[in-house]
């Protein structure tokens, strides 16, 4: 169960988040729990979450360990401040920052390389799936985003399934809209790969959601500003 805060949050809010936080999810052992925060907000996450059963991530790293790339961070600044994950591809940074296919799989092979665990992103936008176009989508993007990994680098990666037209919108695939998804994705990565949906998750559709065979778990935006809505969605 992940947490995409995206630009949220401050560093003392991030704190405020965790005191109020831990003690709700202190009891899960049915799932990881990790949450992706701002670059900012990762030193205070980080300390916040020290000891406990909640896993810090970033959102974003660039490829290169270090150099002239100004205003980036790379997969060892984040392993070194004690990051765990990172996300890579969101379709956030694919509509507006010019991800690919190709950087996509760059950033996770430097991530893995950094010794960070990926959630790698796809999903297929809304005039995608009206032109019923979806699965050559995921096919697409897992072809290039991901087949390119090896078996030793998959496993450090889960893959998480957003619609684009059910992220912060509101409008929830339904969870066979979802689990069809996963199939297609199952497909090709394998009865091993961690399948998580992402797109509008609260706690009232999380356990519908996760009722489906195929949905392994979730990427949680909006709902997982607010400790106690997540911590609801983390112990569906
Ligand atoms: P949402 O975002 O839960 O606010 O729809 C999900 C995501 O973008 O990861």
């Amino acid at each position: 169960m992940a947490a995409n805060w995206k630009m949220y949050k401050t560093p003392a809010e991030t704190k405020t988040f965790f005191e109020n936080f831990l003690p709700l999810v202190k009891d899960a052992k049915h799932c990881e729990i990790a949450v992706c925060a701002p670059f900012v907000d990762l030193p205070a996450a980080i300390d916040a979450a020290a000891g406990s059963n909640v896993a810090i991530g970033g959102q974003n790293l660039y490829w290169a360990k270090e150099g002239a790339f100004t205003g980036e961070i790379s997969g060892p600044m984040l392993k070194t401040l004690g990051c765990e994950w990172v996300i890579v591809g969101h379709s956030e940074r694919r509509q507006y920052f010019g991800e690919t296919d190709e950087t996509v799989l760059k950033r996770t092979k430097a991530a893995i390389e950094a010794g960070l665990k990926v959630i790698v992103c796809v999903g297929e936008l809304l005039a995608e799936r009206e032109a019923g176009e979806t699965e050559a989508v995921l096919e697409k993007q897992y072809a290039g985003g991901i087949a390119g990994l090896s078996a030793e680098e998959k496993a450090q990666i889960v893959i998480a399934y957003e619609p684009v037209w059910a992220i912060g919108t509101g409008k929830t695939a339904t969870p066979e809209m979802a689990a069809d998804a996963h199939r297609v994705i199952r497909k090709m990565a394998g009865a091993d790969m961690r399948i998580l949906y992402g797109g509008s998750v609260k706690p009232d559709n999380v356990t519908a959601l996760m009722a489906q065979e195929e949905i392994d778990g979730a990427l949680v935006g909006g709902a997982s500003l607010d400790p106690v809505s997540f911590s609801k969605i983390v112990n569906f």
